[in-house]
């Protein structure tokens, strides 16, 4: 099209000049001109040439367009993919991963993959440009063409070495840019424990070590990029002040047909000289390209097992019959046999690491056990839909989720303006019951209130209460309580304890709790040791069996607060 015009630019030239048309080229654009049934005076010309231009004006503005809604589609499919790839993937991939790494992965990484489409769309057009112009210029002069290939060729040869080392360079900065937003996110995370113990000098040392070597490599990979755009004009002038030479003082052609033609071998060569440039962005990406690929591969291998029986509510007694877990050598649990029965309350005692949240993971189907099975009236675990499943369970975990949003949200885990009248009175309701509904009334915002990074506003008291009242507000059919109000007082735990109590023989409730005294009056108690149950009972049979684990542990409780 460009071609075309510039080529019909000729006859015009030649024209308002007052030059012969006698010039092949000119000869094969006017006869082409009349057999199409065009006049061939001046303003005619004119006006085709005008045409083409906003025809072309109009190709490029559709190419662009295309261009550019196909990148978005492309990293709104592939940010989606990976969005659902990390939901649906193992508990454990997830203990594997760094926060920061992720976080990279779904913005920088997946952006580089996209914007390698962008080069690539370039090298095309530049492949299929130089793929037309070249035929149509061998017709209309053959040293011109040759030239254009020579040229090219040797800015390939030229460009050959800085290309070979950019994708090392590339996958080297992904690495790079993933460890630091991984220590970034580290860095924040632990702000006040690094601060308050002039550990954050340090650390930012470290960080800042990260950042130099990042921008080392970038500064790198920039040379290059700058050599190559670089020697792109100069090679293009060069040839054209030859061709230009050669023709007017050797051969005293027209002006105005070097001129033209000189143009056209300029739009081909920069077409062609683009092509080592785009082809070095194009290694540049790679690392992306490649993180995205390699990860997507990982994720969707690390898909976790779900089964298809969609059950409507949990209205049945859960049972572990010789469960087992290991990691590498190390048993993690040692046949475990345990029931929880339906709208009962089972508490699971015992020391530090002795697998007693484990338990709950595997009641969560986050991990699955590797032996023996766990059932759930006349269904194991491995058959039920996990969503369907988890959906009616309540979950505190001994370390608090807490969102940065406000307190509304955290309830409720929805937006909170947009809540419905009756929902905002069960929230308050289920707050009451935790017994935070007065602190929260106490601050300026009330339920509005942001409360920071991990809810570093609030004390962890507080965060515990907020976590308890949003599995209240839940109301699944099984709660299950890990250490839940460990970071609470006497008084607090008491209160929310019998709020717990309350739910006694209408849900199924397991608590985890270190304090014996708050499990006192669940219906059964497991007392674990070292991945093994040693003995379980009913509070009143294990404290009056003066030998048992348990009256030990409780012994020595009292004789703490004593
Ligand atoms: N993914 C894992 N890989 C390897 N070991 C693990 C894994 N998860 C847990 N463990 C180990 O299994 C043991 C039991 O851990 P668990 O968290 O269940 O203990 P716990 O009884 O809840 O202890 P605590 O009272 O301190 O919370 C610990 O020794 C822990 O290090
Ligand atoms: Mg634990």
């Amino acid at each position: 099209m460009e071609l075309l015009g510039v080529v019909t630019l000729l006859p015009l030239l030649q024209l308002s000049l007052g030059e012969d048309l006698n010039n092949p080229i000119s000869q094969k654009v006017l006869a082409t001109i009349s057999n199409l049934g065009f006049s061939t005076s001046f303003a005619s010309l004119a006006l085709i040439i005008s045409a083409i231009f906003i025809f072309k004006a109009l190709v490029s503005f559709a190419q662009n367009y295309w261009t550019i809604r196909t990148i978005a589609l492309v990293r709104h499919s592939l940010q989606s993919s990976l969005a659902r790839g990390l939901e649906q993937a193992r508990y454990e991939f997830y203990l594997e991963q760094k926060t920061g790494y992720l976080a990279n992965l779904m913005t920088v990484e997946s952006a580089r993959f996209a914007a390698s489409l962008r080069i690539f769309s370039r090298i095309i057009v530049s492949l299929v440009y130089s793929l037309i112009y070249i035929p149509t210029i061998i017709v209309l002069e053959m040293e011109i063409s040759l030239i254009i290939v020579v040229v090219g060729l040797l800015a390939f040869l030229v460009a050959r070495p800085l290309i070979r080392h950019t994708k090392a360079l590339s996958m080297d900065v992904s690495d790079k840019t993933a460890s630091l937003s991984s220590e970034m996110v580290q860095f924040v995370e632990s702000f006040d424990y690094l601060k308050a113990t002039a550990n954050s000098r340090r650390v930012r040392q470290h960080v800042l070590k990260r950042v130099n070597d990042l921008a080392d490599r970038q500064i790198r990979m920039g040379r290059r990029t700058a050599a190559l755009g670089a020697i792109k004009e100069p090679l293009a002038v060069l040839s054209l002040l030859g061709y230009i030479f050669y023709n007017v003082e050797m051969l005293s052609s027209s002006m105005a047909s070097t001129v033209v033609i000189a143009l056209i071998m300029y739009r081909v060569l920069s077409h062609v000289l683009t092509l080592p440039l785009a082809i070095q962005r194009l290694h540049q990406l790679i690392g992306g390209v490649h993180y995205i690929s390699n990860f997507s591969r990982e994720i969707w291998k690390a898909h976790e097992c779900n089964g298809s029986i969609v059950i409507d509510s949990l209205n049945d007694d859960i049972i572990f019959q010789n469960v087992s877990l290991h990691r590498k050598k190390h048993h993690i649990l040692k046949g475990i046999n345990l029931t929880i029965p339906y709208h009962k309350s089972v508490a699971i005692v015992g020391e530090s690491g002795a697998g007693k949240t484990t338990i709950f993971r595997l009641l969560t189907r986050l991990i699955v056990p590797d032996e023996g099975s766990i059932t759930i009236g006349e269904h194991n675990f491995s058959d039920l839909n996990n969503e369907a499943f988890r959906s009616r369970l309540g979950y505190v975990t001994q370390d608090p989720m807490i969102l940065n949003d406000t307190i509304a949200t955290n309830l409720t885990l929805r937006l909170g303006p947009n809540q419905k009248e009756n929902n905002i009175e069960k929230m308050k309701e289920a707050a009451r019951a935790a017994h935070c509904h007065d602190f929260i009334e106490a601050l300026p915002q009330k339920y509005m209130t942001q409360v920071g990074e991990r809810g570093a506003s609030l004390s962890g008291g507080e965060r515990q209460r907020i976590a308890i009242a949003r599995e209240l507000y839940k109301d699944p059919d099984i709660l299950i309580f890990d250490e839940a109000t460990n970071a609470l007082d006497a008084e607090t735990d008491k209160i929310v304890q019998t709020s717990i109590e309350k739910l006694h023989g209408k849900r199924t409730i397991v608590v985890i709790a270190h304090r014996l005294s708050s499990v006192a009056k669940c219906d059964h108690i497991y007392v674990m040791a070292a991945g093994r149950i040693l003995e379980s009972g009913s509070f009143k049979n294990l404290y009056e069996n003066r030998g048992s684990f348990f009256r030990k542990m409780w012994d020595h409780q009292v004789a703490d607060t004593k």
